[in-house]
């Protein structure tokens, strides 16, 4: 069985998707922390970003030096072939969350640091990206009960999901969902700059040339802004059990 769940930013697809993962027993695919990934080895490669762990996250120098030529000569969509011909990831549930790893290092708390959510739509607009990860998805799903949640599951990556959702809510409760979450993290950014950044992310994301964000014809719509979690999880459940 394949449950696809797009929508926007804070639209609670991820923590809505765990929670339908655990309830039925379904491998949970973040893709936006594979985006992520990507988009914090680039962020490495120039030396941007804390911790500086480009040397273990790609170990051959020859490798590193042959993204760094092409960077410099602004050739970005080789650059990151290179870098997505030389990584893997992986994506693991633990009890204390998700853990996304790059070439076996933990990277899971650095993608989630305002300077990667900053570049990710960005990096994510690469065809080289984005191929290499949807192939990856589909790789990591085969033979398996998953749930994805990302911008182009149900049109892109599985177009023939059993189930399809899409979820949405305004601005307003997206920006104050992110900021609980950001203050959990201890990052300090405000309600305003949360709601640019969000609007921003969204307008890349939807004007975006491959796979952009967008509702598949057939994908079930819920605006989660007057819903709780539970609720919106039990939707979920009641259409996914009632077939
Ligand atoms: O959690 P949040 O909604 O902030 O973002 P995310 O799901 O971690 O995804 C981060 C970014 O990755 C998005 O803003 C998109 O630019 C990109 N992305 C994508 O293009 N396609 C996907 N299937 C998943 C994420």
């Amino acid at each position: 069985m394949i449950i696809a769940v797009d929508g926007p930013a804070g639209s609670g697809k991820s923590t809505i998707s765990k929670l339908v993962a655990k309830e039925l027993n379904l491998l949970y695919i973040d893709t936006g922390a594979m985006y992520r990934a990507v988009t914090f080895m680039w962020l490495q490669t120039q030396l941007l970003g804390r911790p500086y762990l480009e040397e273990k996250l790609i170990t051959d120098n020859d490798v590193r030096k042959a993204i760094k030529k092409e960077i410099l000569y602004k050739h970005h969509e080789k650059a990151l072939q290179i870098i997505c011909d030389n990584i893997k990831i992986k994506l693991e549930t633990s009890d204390s969350g998700l853990k996304t790893f790059l070439n076996d290092i933990d990277i899971s708390e650095y993608i989630r640091t305002t300077l990667v959510t900053q570049n990710v739509s960005h990096i994510a607009s690469y065809k080289e990206v984005r191929t290499f990860l949807v192939d990856e998805q589909r790789r990591i799903s085969q033979g398996t009960n998953v749930i994805l949640d990302g911008r182009d599951i149900g049109t892109v990556v599985f177009p023939f999901a059993d189930y399809k959702f899409f979820l949405t809510a305004s601005i307003e409760v997206r920006a104050k969902r992110r900021l609980e979450d950001m203050k959990k993290t201890g990052e300090e950014i405000s309600l305003e700059e949360l709601c640019a950044d969000l609007k921003r992310r969204d307008h890349l994301d939807s004007t975006r040339e491959e796979a952009p964000l967008l509702k598949a014809h057939d994908a079930l719509e819920i605006n989660t802004d007057n819903f709780t979690i539970d609720e919106v999880k039990n939707q979920i459940l009641n259409i996914v059990r009632s077939n």
